[in-house]
This record gives structure tokens, C-alpha cells and sequence, in this order.
């Protein structure tokens, strides 16, 4: 049964099945584990999963926690196009709507886009000039 409400665990379950997704798809693992490595139960990904779990709780329910600001972390990190945020993006929704029910996963989609789309304005390889809304 999908959820049908947000609460702090089922944000912790979606960024974790997420990221293992992540870490199998051949486009956007190298991203990761060139920064975090390539075991999600140690090094870098606790922390950044507790990141994660902040930001999105942040980004659905306005819980403060995550006090930074998403896009640094993406200015070095290699070559990003518009298929890889594509890709991501691909993932990301897979995961939402499986876990949770439309107008949540909706909310959890429309946010993931609009921070893709900044990102990839600020990276400067956003030639979209359609306004994707
Ligand atoms: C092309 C797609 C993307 C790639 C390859 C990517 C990759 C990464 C990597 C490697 C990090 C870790 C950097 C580090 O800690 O050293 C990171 C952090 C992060 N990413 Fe992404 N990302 C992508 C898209 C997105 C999108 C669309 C969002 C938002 C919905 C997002 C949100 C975040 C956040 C919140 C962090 C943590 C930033 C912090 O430490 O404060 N990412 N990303």
C-alpha cells in the first residue's frame, strides 16, 4: 500500500531506496561514488543521507534541519547534462510513485524538477527556453 501521508520514516525509506537505485544505474552512479564511495552503510553516505533526510523533510513538510544550500555540492563534481538530470529524474520518479500515492509523490516530483531545472540553469546548460510547468 502506498503512504498516504509524509512522516520522518518514510522520507528515511524513500532517500534510501533512491540512492541504492542510484547507485545501480550506469549513467549517475560514477557521480556518487567518485564523492561518497561506493558503500551505502559507511563513509560518506550516513551523512549524506541524513542531509537528504533534512532536505526533503525541509523541502515536504517545512521542517527545519537542512540549513545549506543544494547547489555548490553539484558546481565540481564532473560533466552534468540535461539527460543526466533526465536520468535522475527518471529514478527519482519511479520511486516516489511507487512508494507513496499521486498527490505525494506528485509534490515530491514537482519539487525535484524545479531545483533540477535551477541547477541546470546555474550550471548554464539549460537551453530549455520552454517553461516546463
Ligand atoms: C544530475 C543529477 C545529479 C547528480 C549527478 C547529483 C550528484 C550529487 C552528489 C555527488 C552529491 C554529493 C556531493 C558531496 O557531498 O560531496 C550531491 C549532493 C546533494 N544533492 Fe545532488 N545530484 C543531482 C541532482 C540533484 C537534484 C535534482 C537535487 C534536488 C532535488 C539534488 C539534491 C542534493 C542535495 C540536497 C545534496 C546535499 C547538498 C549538501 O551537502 O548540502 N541533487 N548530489
Amino acid at each position: 500500500m502506498p503512504y498516504e501521508k509524509i512522516d520522518v520514516d518514510n522520507i528515511r525509506e524513500m532517500v534510501r531506496k533512491f540512492y541504492a537505485e542510484i547507485l545501480k544505474d550506469e549513467t549517475l552512479s560514477p557521480f556518487f561514488v567518485k564523492a561518497l564511495g561506493d558503500d551505502l552503510e559507511n563513509g560518506k553516505w550516513p551523512e549524506h543521507f541524513h542531509t537528504l533526510d533534512n532536505f526533503w523533510g525541509l523541502m515536504m513538510s517545512g521542517h527545519k534541519g537542512y540549513m545549506g544550500d543544494p547547489f555548490p555540492a553539484h558546481a565540481f563534481i564532473g560533466p552534468l547534462y540535461r539527460e543526466t538530470f533526465e536520468q535522475w529524474l527518471k529514478l527519482f520518479h519511479a520511486v516516489v510513485y511507487e512508494m507513496f500515492v499521486p498527490t505525494i509523490a506528485d509534490k515530491f516530483y514537482k519539487k525535484a524538477n524545479i531545483l533540477a531545472e535551477q541547477f541546470m540553469d546555474n550550471l548554464g546548460i539549460n537551453d530549455d527556453d520552454e517553461d516546463d510547468d
